[in-house]
């Protein structure tokens, strides 16, 4: 995989529409984007919102929360446009049972899966493998030891308790975060399972960029199906956050990271 690219400041619209993004069989697409947006790219973006989700806009307390929302959805629409040839404004994207969303009814059907903080998201595109991804911000470290017993199992504990320092803990323990989160996205339960069900091996949360296995204690048969694939802790991009992209292994996958700014791949 090549280096993160640089994580963009702020999204302005395409200069150009009706471009089609080629994506192959195995390719995760990645696409790391600022939700700042202003004036007329900020309308831009509202545009390509449906009736139901300029209303769920409408709902955020907070004007900044309601604007990073739009962006982010708005950049979810244009990126799905471009990846299905079917216009942004006609898509119809629908959740399933928990909350997960997907595309309804397009000629060709593709999977993704988005999560954000603050101002930034990570977004992930596949044909033909179902996608999760998470990502925490590596500034939270002070608030997530409180968080352990709710996260991890009993041996994870153990082995993350023995770490060196309380820095190195809480590292540990974002990456094991947003490891088990992007499984939990990707199978598209959510927090629905119990995170203490899913057993993460020792490379993810220390800092392997290695693709690796999950285990659910559930379900075993259905975990097998899946891998981990941390992306390597960067200053540059989403603020320095670790990140892990989870995928249903139906065929060997590889990483490919997008630029917002040119919209052309830079092949792994
Ligand atoms: C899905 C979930 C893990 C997201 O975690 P989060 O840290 O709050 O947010 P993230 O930035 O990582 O991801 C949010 C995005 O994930 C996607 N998402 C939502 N539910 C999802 C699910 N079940 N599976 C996969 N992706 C999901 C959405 O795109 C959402 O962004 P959007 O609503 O703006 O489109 C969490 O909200 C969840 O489990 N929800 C379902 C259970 C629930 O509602 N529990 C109540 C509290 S326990």
């Amino acid at each position: 995989m090549n280096a993160p690219l640089p994580f963009p400041t702020s999204t302005t619209p395409p200069s150009s529409a009706g471009r089609r993004i080629p994506i192959r069989t195995g390719e995760i697409h990645l696409w790391a984007v600022s939700l700042t947006a202003e004036g007329d790219d900020y309308r831009f973006w509202l545009s390509l919102l449906s009736e139901g989700e300029k209303q769920r806009a409408d709902r955020y307390r907070f004007d900044q929360d309601r604007r990073r929302f739009v962006v982010a959805r708005g950049m979810l629409r244009h990126l799905l446009e471009e990846y299905t040839g079917t216009e942004a404004t006609r898509l119809v994207i629908d959740t399933d049972t928990h909350g997960k969303p997907r595309l309804v009814q397009t000629a060709r059907p593709i999977h993704f899966n988005l999560a954000h903080s603050l101002d930034r998201a990570l977004i992930a595109f596949s044909r033909d493998s179902a996608v999760g991804v998470d990502f925490e911000d590596l500034s939270h470290q002070d608030r997530v030891v409180e968080v352990m017993d709710s996260i991890c199992t009993a041996d994870e504990k153990a082995a993350i308790a023995a770490l060196g320092d309380e820095a190195a803990r809480s590292r540990a323990l974002l990456r094991l975060w947003s490891a088990k989160e992007a499984f939990l996205k990707a199978m598209g339960t959510g927090l629905h399972v119990d995170p203490t069900a899913l057993c993460v091996s020792e490379s993810v949360w220390t800092g392997s960029a290695a693709p690796s296995p999950v285990r659910w204690e559930g379900s075993p048969g259905i975990s097998s199906r899946y891998a981990l694939h941390p992306l390597p802790d960067c200053e540059d991009w989403l603020g320095g956050s670790a990140a892990v992209v989870a995928m249903k292994l139906a065929v060997p996958h590889r990483l490919v990271w997008m630029d917002l700014a040119s919209e052309v791949s830079a092949a792994a």
